[in-house]
């Protein structure tokens, strides 16, 4: 999990090195963000968020640990917003509000960068303390079987997607990465 949220890091950073690209190529920019956004509901949403609404949130919510239920909505909530704040994005796009478009997308960014530092250092390093070795190893299986069910090969494409991008695209990142507060 904590190597998908690092994809899913890169994938969020090449977005704001799209920003005024449309001036240039708009045709190109639209494709470009809607790769990107396919990215997020398919990999962060799909892949990544199901394994954790099903698999360790629920885990998590057995134990006694405390305020943990307010700490898995507040999670839970945050995905919610996710999801919504892509589909307004794609709304925003297609209506070619790019400028809008993008400054939603350096939000979602921001929030989401957020969210996987606190999963990060809250909850998983958590898991990590109350479970033990086998009951991590059961829940590493179960996420697997979604993977596989959702597919393998599709998740590995999309994972390289993200490399590939990244690796072209690193000084872009970086002068984007500027923008970030
Ligand atoms: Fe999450
Ligand atoms: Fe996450």
């Amino acid at each position: 999990m904590y190597s998908e949220h690092a994809i899913i890091l890169d994938a969020a950073y090449i977005t704001l090195s799209l920003d005024h690209s449309w001036e240039e190529d708009s045709l190109k920019y639209e494709n470009n963000l809607a790769l990107m956004l396919d990215f997020f509901t398919f990999y962060g949403d799909k892949f990544h968020h199901q394994k954790e609404e099903e698999i360790i949130f629920r885990s998590l919510l057995k134990t006694d640990e405390p305020d943990i239920a307010m700490i898995i909505n507040e999670m839970l909530e945050h995905h919610d917003d996710f999801r919504s704040t892509v589909s307004e994005i794609r709304e925003l796009l297609y209506r070619k509000e790019y400028a809008r478009a993008q400054e939603k997308i350096t939000f979602y960014v921001n929030t989401i960068r957020d969210h996987i530092i606190n999963e990060d250092e809250i909850l998983f390093s958590l898991m990590d303390s109350i479970f033990s070795k086998e009951e991590l190893d059961v829940m590493y299986d179960n996420c697997n079987v979604i993977d596989e069910k959702l597919g393998l090969k599709y998740k590995r494409e999309l994972e390289n997607y993200v490399t590939n991008l990244k690796i072209k695209s690193d000084e872009a990142l970086q002068r984007a990465a500027y923008q970030l507060h």
